[in-house]
């Protein structure tokens, strides 16, 4: 498996990008000053991470996806510890991302790999979605901030 920067972004990125953030609108607005890297297996792209600048010392993951079939293989995981490893080597102090409070599998893998709620962003869901959006049968409603140090 292979990880790597992505200098274009085409619809299957949009396919994958979606399945993590179903709003295209915030999307296409944190793309314009993301870098995006791919996780690749013989030149098909399986999994994708966006890291947003937020300061000096921070780094935000705004977007990781798999494909749905490759799901629960470890992909996420090795986007997630190729980011950290990459916001080190850019010199950040901390890497944060944001996940719903209905994703209870995603906060379980996050907690997994370091990282710490830091803080709830109440009603971000519904004050920034025009649908009403539901996941494993709660009301997405909150975003939960989750923080990692790094080295
Ligand atoms: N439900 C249940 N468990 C999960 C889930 C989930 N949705 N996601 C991850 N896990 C658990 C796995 O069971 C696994 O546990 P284990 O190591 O004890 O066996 C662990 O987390 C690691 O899983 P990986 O195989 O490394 O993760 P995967 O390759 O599936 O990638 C990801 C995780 C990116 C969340 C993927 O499932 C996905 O694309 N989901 C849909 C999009 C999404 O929800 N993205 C995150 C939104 S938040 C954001 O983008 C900032």
């Amino acid at each position: 498996m292979i990880f790597k920067e992505l200098k274009e972004i085409g619809p299957s990125c949009f396919e994958l990008l979606l399945l993590a953030d179903p709003s295209k609108k915030l999307i296409d607005a944190y793309l314009q000053h993301s870098r995006v890297f791919v996780a690749c297996r013989n030149e098909e792209m399986d999994g994708i991470i966006v890291l947003c600048k937020l300061n000096n010392d921070t780094v935000e993951i705004k977007n990781v996806a798999v494909k749905p079939e490759l799901q629960g293989k470890g992909i996420g995981s090795f986007l997630i510890n190729n980011a950290i490893a990459f916001a080190e080597n850019e010199k950040y102090k901390s890497i944060c991302i944001g996940t719903a409070n209905s994703s209870t599998g995603q906060l379980y893998l996050y907690q997994k790999l370091g990282f710490d709620i830091s803080e709830i962003r109440h009603n971000f869901f519904l004050d920034h979605y025009p649908e009403a959006i539901y996941e494993n049968g709660l009301r997405v409603k909150h975003m939960l901030m989750l923080i990692r140090q790094l080295r």
